[in-house]
């Protein structure tokens, strides 16, 4: 993958080479410290010429003034002091980066007149330049501009206090490598990343102190695990289901507990899905991927809780050998369902994770991460992940980490009126509710599933992928809920 850049952190001081990039609040102007690269007073007199006010993530990229010991200065604007939160501090960082793509060696100057961030700005700032220096380049043989345009090789973070700023950051690490490799598995093409290359890629997690099991199909089949194993049958690929446990809490506290969608491939199966487009069906385990980043990034991190993360991977195929329209299956629950559409798949196959983890685990809560509707994309374009929930507390906790992380949530309606329209005259439920309010009908299956257990369920179709291009993102797997779900944790449940 891209080579991530080192970062290291210092004193403020006038950088003696490279390219220095100096911080601008929006009718604030520069702060003194930065006229070490500015003695002449220059650089106002440029801001004015090219109309530079200091909007939050505007450059402007300049020729060092007369004086300077740097090559280059980079401005760069903060917005308004009062609005600058850790959101803001990531959105600086990777615009920072992106605007110095091309230099060998950055200096970025954390210092805004009349703003005193703390370590965890600075840490967040950081956090910002490493997604942000994230592209998925490992298949071009040939790369642009003979690599160079993957950005400087290191950065230095100059900061009033580096030592916390550095510990500070250590979080942060942990976090963006959750964020990158939620980003690399859903970018990786289906025929690289089956079933049993997902599941082993989880298995590495090992390596961190996470216990991983993976159950095979013959221990589903005798789990009882209908739903799930009627996806699978047509593809050649087995399915999986993989357990991870991150037991960083008390022994007695109740574990919280992650289930993420994994289709490696959706073709739809028998109720193929048109072709344009189709290629994008290999981010259809952006649920399990931000489960796996997630449980990576709080193991990394030490969390201070108990942690369960459950990935159902399966391949979506039609075949010989593929399930029908019109199938009745029976899931783990007891509960028939007759598939009405084989593309429906991503409930059938969370259903039984969902109530598998339940029983098994008796979890505080679940969270479960799928792209499972085109209609949420429809509803809320790639700007709001939808939000189903139980609970209203887990709901509301993670609306606010949706605001504090930028990873936003919006919440919809659950209620009986929905749930009836998948009544099925021939099995206990359906899988899917007809044209209207598709999302919503997705969300009551699930629910089907879940008892009286706080649960909320993420439809992350619209962000987990295919976003626009961001400060910190300009890939096509965003990694989305990586970052939304650790700070949930982090507020709530740790400690
Ligand atoms: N994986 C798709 C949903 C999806 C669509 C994700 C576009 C990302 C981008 C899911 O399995 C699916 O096919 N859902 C169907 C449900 C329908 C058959 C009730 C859909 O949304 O069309
Ligand atoms: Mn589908
Ligand atoms: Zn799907």
């Amino acid at each position: 993958m891209s080579v991530r850049p080192a970062i290291a952190f210092a004193r403020i001081a006038a950088p003696k080479k490279g390219t220095a990039v100096v911080l601008v609040a929006e009718g604030g102007g520069l702060a003194a410290s930065a006229a070490a690269v500015d003695p002449e007073g220059q650089l106002a007199r440029a801001f004015s010429v090219a109309d530079f006010t200091g909007k939050l993530a505007a450059s402007l990229d300049l020729v060092a003034p007369h004086g300077a010991a740097c090559e280059r200065v980079l401005a760069l604007g903060v917005g308004k002091p009062d609005a600058l939160d850790e959101r803001s501090w990531s959105r600086i960082g990777g615009a920072a980066f992106a605007a110095a793509k091309k230099a060998q060696e950055v200096s970025i100057l954390v210092d805004v007149e009349g703003v005193s961030p703390s370590p965890e700005d600075v840490a967040a700032l950081a956090l910002g330049v490493l997604l942000n220096s994230y592209v998925f380049d490992k298949y071009k043989t040939v790369k642009k501009d003979n690599g160079k345009a993957t950005g400087p090789a290191k950065v230095t973070v100059l900061c009033a206090n580096p030592a916390a700023a550095k510990r500070a950051f250590a979080t942060a690490q942990a976090v963006a490598d959750g964020v990158l490799l939620a980003r690399d598995l859903v970018n990786e093409p289906a025929n690289v990343l089956g079933t049993l290359e997902f599941a082993a890629k989880a298995r590495e997690l090992e390596a961190l102190g996470v216990k991983v099991e993976i159950l095979t199909e013959k221990e589903m089949r005798k789990l009882k695990m209908g739903a799930l194993l009627g996806v699978a049958q047509g593809s050649i690929r087995p399915p999986r289901l993989v357990v991870m446990r991150w037991d960083g809490g008390k022994p007695k506290d109740k574990p919280v507990a992650f289930v993420g969608k994994g289709v490696v491939f959706d073709t739809g199966g028998v109720s193929i899905k048109p072709a344009g487009g189709m290629e994008d069906m290999k981010g259809d385990m952006g649920g399990a991927a931000a489960v796996t980043g997630l449980m990576h990034a709080l193991a990394a991190r030490k969390a201070k809780a108990n942690v369960i993360g459950v990935i159902g991977l399966v391949e979506n195929m039609p075949d010989g050998n593929a399930q029908r329209p019109g199938d009745i299956v029976t899931s783990m629950s007891g509960q028939t369902i007759e598939v009405i559409n084989t593309d429906a798949e991503g409930r059938l196959v969370l259903g039984d994770a969902l109530w598998y983890v339940n029983e098994r685990f008796s979890p505080r809560f679940m969270v479960n991460l799928a792209t499972l509707t085109g209609a949420i994309i429809v509803a809320l374009g790639n700007e709001h992940a939808g939000l189903f929930s139980n609970d209203d507390e887990l709901a509301d906790r993670l609306l606010a980490a949706g605001r504090d992380t930028g990873e936003k949530l919006w919440r919809l309606p659950l209620g009986p009126e929905y749930d009836k329209m998948i009544d099925s005259k021939n099995a206990d439920m359906k899988n899917t509710g007809g044209r209207y309010a598709g999302s919503i009908t997705a969300a009551q299956f699930l629910q089907r599933f879940v008892k009286d257990t706080p649960w909320a369920h993420l439809d992350i179709a619209g962000t987990a992928m295919g976003s626009p291009s961001s400060e910190i993102n300009q890939s096509w797997g965003s990694g989305f809920g990586v970052r939304l779900l650790d700070r949930l944790v982090r507020d709530h449940y740790e400690g």
